[in-house]
């Protein structure tokens, strides 16, 4: 992928030319049982990791992560504090390009071209690749530029009220903000905020939305409003998202990898695979709360 590619502001362009960018070798399609693939094919493989190891100054936080994530499906990243699920989220859209200390080896792979490789606009990638933290963090602005902001900075200003409220929509949002988009978006509770930052996200169309514990802030009746966005989201775009609630893993994800101290990822298969008949013995431990 072209760093002009990656900034291709019209949405048509955009699609055909990420879809040149799948890995379609048939060489290496069918299913691949080994460790780390989660018998994810290379067809519908999205973002690969091949042996990526970080290091934050002389600190290892992730450990030869070899992962191919799934194209429009939820895939959990599960496991204790500390044992680089964050870190590996981070790598997946360069975020970890703005901390000094870290330092990656490896490849990452989207639709099959490295995002280390340097013709890649870490800026133009983020917006192929879209984040949401835990912390709701609307800009201090009204609902309506929360929203519009990613699309301004593309140039995207043509019927910018449509795209706002398909954004709005597509977030579960728009019916309980379409009265008062000018209000500002930090006024709204923290699950509407949570769900703005989410419509943030996808206005400028990305094809993957990270989500770093997007619900653990939130009481039950918006976790559970995420949870259900989150599952209608899979349907247009691969979620990738960590969680430190097992029971949430189990219910929204289709995937799931469960990575253990050391920075190490374990286990990546299916969820029910994982949560019913995992094949590590530590994973099991994990999942059955005898460590962790
Ligand atoms: N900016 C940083 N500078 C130095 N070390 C860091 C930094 N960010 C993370 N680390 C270290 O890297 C390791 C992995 O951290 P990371 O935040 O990825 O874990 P995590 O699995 O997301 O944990 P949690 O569940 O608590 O969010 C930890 O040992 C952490 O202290
Ligand atoms: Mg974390």
């Amino acid at each position: 992928m072209s760093q002009e590619n990656m900034t291709t502001s019209d949405p048509e362009t955009t699609n055909t030319e990420s879809d040149q960018l799948i890995d379609t070798d048939p060489g290496r399609g069918g299913l691949d049982e080994s460790s780390g693939r989660g018998s994810v094919t290379s067809a519908n493989t999205v973002i690969e990791a091949r042996n990526v190891n970080v290091w934050y100054n002389d600190d290892q936080a992730l450990n030869d992560i070899d992962m191919r994530i799934p194209k429009k499906q939820v895939t959990a990243m599960i496991g204790p504090s500390g044992c680089g699920k964050s870190t590996f989220l981070r790598c997946i859209n360069r975020m970890n390009d703005l901390v000094d200390a870290a330092r990656i080896e490896g490849e990452l792979l989207f639709n099959g071209k490295n995002v280390y490789d340097s013709d890649v606009d870490p800026v133009a990638l983020r917006r192929r690749i879209g984040m949401v933290f835990q912390h709701p963090n609307p800009f201090p602005k009204s609902i309506y530029d929360n929203v519009a902001y990613g699309l301004r900075l593309q140039g995207k200003t043509d019927n910018m009220d449509q795209r706002v409220e398909d954004a709005l929509k597509s977030a579960a949002l728009w019916d309980e903000v379409k009265d008062r988009l000018d209000e500002s978006g930090t006024d709204l509770s923290g699950g509407q905020q949570q769900r703005l930052c989410i419509a943030r996200a996808i206005a400028p169309d990305p094809e993957v939305l990270l989500m770093d514990e997007p619900a653990s802030a939130l009481d039950p009746v918006a976790t559970s409003q995420v949870e259900d966005l989150i599952a209608d989201l899979a349907e247009e775009y691969t979620v990738v998202i960590v969680t430190h609630n097992m029971q949430q893993a189990a219910r929204i994800s289709d995937k799931t990898a469960v990575f253990l101290t050391g920075g190490e990822l374990v286990e990546f298969d299916d969820t029910q695979k994982i949560f019913e008949n995992p094949e590590s013995q530590r994973v099991e431990d994990y999942i059955t709360g005898k460590f962790g």
